[in-house]
Formats: structure tokens, sequence, C-alpha cells
């Protein structure tokens, strides 16, 4: 196996390397490797070359069998220039149609709000189109009447693949899908989610389908988080979603992601559901659990499902123990929260 590594800009050079560490200790313990490829790309290598990764970038990470990345912006960059330039590329390339994002509560972590520490969702969040499609752009660039239109883009084949994956989920979970919508007449798009949705639910006699307004379902992950289980979102919807869910949880750092190709055609991309957090760059203090988590979910799809289940139990045995970086409330640094999973993977 042999897995591309983007660590790329700001607390992604912090948590990445200590996320391979983990990874390489839990696959030890099975008597297991994978070769890790570390490729320089991001903000660095835009400065140096005016482009995110190569122009044959997408071409070498087709030759692996997944990609282990950071985060990817910096406040010196456009947005638009770091992500359209790589993290958006590699998703649609790639058709990782699936944003698994989990979220549970860990022992001994507080959530900020009440009921909090029961949070044990999953959300799929659709991933290749919807709210970022790449249709629009400014028009009418004459004085005051500029503007910028962007289009959603939904179709039929789209939603049907993702709703079938988290249908699958939810069946063999708690037997309710929750459908963030938004179908009160107001936007085009989502009385078509909720059609084809509905269609692919009914595929599945043992499945309740639960459709609740994006808005009240922001409010209800906050205040009853234990009432959702499997969630299936839009791209922009289940984006919004997910940094809340990590919050209720304690905080974004903890939150893992899987970009997934689920037919495996192509290597998935494994990412925390935080960013590059410029703001506390270069500290050690950015929380590596989210990035730990992420590689635990990247050992169970690779079929290392033994050392994924150890990974999954170190870290949160070490974290259960109070070895906690500072979003927690903890006082310990990245690289010790890193030692503290290896050393008890090694026991
Ligand atoms: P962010 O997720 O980087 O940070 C939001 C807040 O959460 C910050 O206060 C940060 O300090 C904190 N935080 C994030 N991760 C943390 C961790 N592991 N431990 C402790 N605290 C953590 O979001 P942002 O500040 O809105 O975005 C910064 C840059 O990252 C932007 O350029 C954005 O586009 C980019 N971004 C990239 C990705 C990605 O590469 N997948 C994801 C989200 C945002
Ligand atoms: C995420 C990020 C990205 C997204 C950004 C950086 C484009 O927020 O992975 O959650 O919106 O998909
Ligand atoms: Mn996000």
């Amino acid at each position: 196996m042999s897995v591309a590594v983007i660590a790329g800009d700001g607390i992604g050079q912090e948590v990445v390397p200590v996320g391979i560490a983990c990874v390489d200790a839990a696959l030890a313990r099975e008597g297991e490797r994978i070769e890790w490829v570390d490729l320089p790309w991001g903000s660095d290598h835009y400065h140096r070359t005016g482009r995110m990764m190569p122009l044959d970038g997408l071409e070498t990470l087709a030759r692996h069998d997944a990609v282990f990345l950071g985060a990817v912006g910096m406040p010196d960059i456009p947005d638009t220039e770091t992500l359209w330039g790589l993290l958006i590329p590699i998703r649609r390339e790639f058709d990782q149609y699936v944003n698994l994002r989990p979220v549970k509560a860990l022992a001994g972590v507080p959530s900020p709000v009440r009921g909090g520490d029961a949070i044990d969702v999953v959300i799929v969040r659709e991933n290749t189109e919807g709210e970022y499609s790449e249709i629009g752009g400014r028009a009418f660039r004459h004085r005051d009447r500029e503007s910028a239109i962007q289009v959603d883009l939904f179709t039929r084949y789209g939603i049907q693949r993702v709703a079938r994956y988290a249908a699958r989920l939810a069946a063999s979970r708690g037997g309710t899908l929750t459908s963030a919508t938004k179908s009160n007449g107001i936007i085009h798009t989502m009385p078509f989610w909720d059609e084809v949705v509905g269609e692919v639910v009914a595929e599945h006699e043992e499945l309740r389908l639960d459709s609740v307004l994006i808005d009240a379902l922001a409010a209800r992950l906050v205040l009853r988080p234990a009432s959702l289980d499997v969630v299936v979102a839009s791209n922009l919807f289940g984006d919004i979603l997910s940094d809340l869910a990590g919050a209720v949880a304690g905080s974004i750092g903890l939150a893992p992601s899987a970009n997934l190709n689920p037919e495996r055609a192509h290597p998935s991309l494994f990412e925390p559901v935080h960013g590059s957090a410029p703001d506390i760059a270069g500290q050690g203090v950015a929380n590596p659990v989210g990035q730990i988590w992420t590689g635990a979910m990247m050992l169970e799809h690779l079929g290392f499902a033994a050392a994924a289940t150890a990974l999954q139990e170190a870290f949160e045995a070490v974290t259960a123990d109070g070895v906690r970086t500072r979003d927690l409330g903890g006082t310990a640094s990245t690289e010790e929260v890193g030692a503290a999973v290896v050393a008890r993977l090694e026991r």
C-alpha cells in the first residue's frame, strides 16, 4: 500500500506527522506497514511556482492507494487559489462523492452544550456538486449593478448515489436516516433532493426517513444531539453541520473526515474537518486527534481493520486519561498527544 501525504499549510504541518506516527504504530502491532510518499504541495509550492501542485499532480495521486492530507489555505493567498488549486480538484477528479464525517463524544471531553456528550452522529455529505458547482461568476460588471451568481447544480445521479450510501449506513446503525433539507418552497433544488432521497429510502423497508429543514436541524444538533444518527446532506449544508457537530463534541479539532470513492476505482482522500488554523499555527498546540482519527478511517478503508480498531481505542484512551490540547482545556502539546497514543499502541 502506498499513501500520498500532503501535509499542506498551517497546522497541517504539525498534525500530519503525528497522524503518520500513530498510523505506523497501529500497523506495526499487526506486523503491517504502508509506504508514505511525501508531496510538498500547498501554499509554499504556490509561492515558488504559482501553483498549489504540479501540473501532473492528479496523475501522481492516481498512482497511490489513498491520500492523507492536513489542510490547505493561508491568509496571504486567496482561498479560491488554494482550494480550487488542490483540494477541490482532488475530490472531483477522483469522484469522491461521499464525504463521511463521524462525530462522537469522547470519554472525558466536556461538551460546550448540555447533552452534547451524548452526540454520536455520522454526517454523509455530498461532495461533488450542489452548492459547490463550478457554474457562476461575476456579472453586470458596470457601476453599481455588479453582481455575483452561483448556480446550485443537483443531479438525480448525484443525489441518488450519496443517498444510497447513507441509506445503507443508516440501515446498519439505528435505522433512521435524517435528511437535511430546505424544501419549504423557497429554493428549487431541495424539493428535488427530497424526491430522490425519498425514492432511495423507499428501497429499504426497514429504514425510516426524517426530513428536517436545515435551520431547525442546526438548532436540534445543539439542543438534542442524541436524537440524530445518520444525517445525509448536500455539499454546503453538510459542510456547515460538520463543524457544528465537531464543536458540540468539544472541538472541531477532533473531527475526522473521509472523502470516499466507495467503488474504489480511484484513491480516496483522508483529511480532518478543520482547516489550516493560521491563528494557532506554529505554536505546537493544535489538536491532532482529528488527524489521528482520520488515520483510523483510512486504515479501515484500506482493509487494516485490526489496526484501525487499535488506533481508535488508543486515542480514545489517551484523551480519556486527560492528555488533551488547549482547545479541550488541557495543557498537552500536539506532539505529546501523539507520543501518548504511540506509547499506548506499543504497550
Ligand atoms: P479552521 O478550521 O482552520 O479554524 C477555525 C478555528 O478552529 C480557529 O480558531 C482554529 O484555531 C480552530 N482549530 C481548527 N483546527 C484546530 C485544531 N486541530 N486544534 C485546535 N484548534 C483548531 O478554519 P478557518 O480559520 O475558517 O480557515 C483557515 C483556512 O483553512 C482558510 O484558508 C480555509 O479556507 C482553510 N480550510 C481548509 C480546509 C481543508 O484544507 N480541508 C478545511 C477548512 C478550512
Ligand atoms: C471542508 C472545508 C472545505 C469545504 C473548504 C476548505 C473548501 O471547509 O472540507 O469542510 O468547504 O469543503
Ligand atoms: Mn468545512
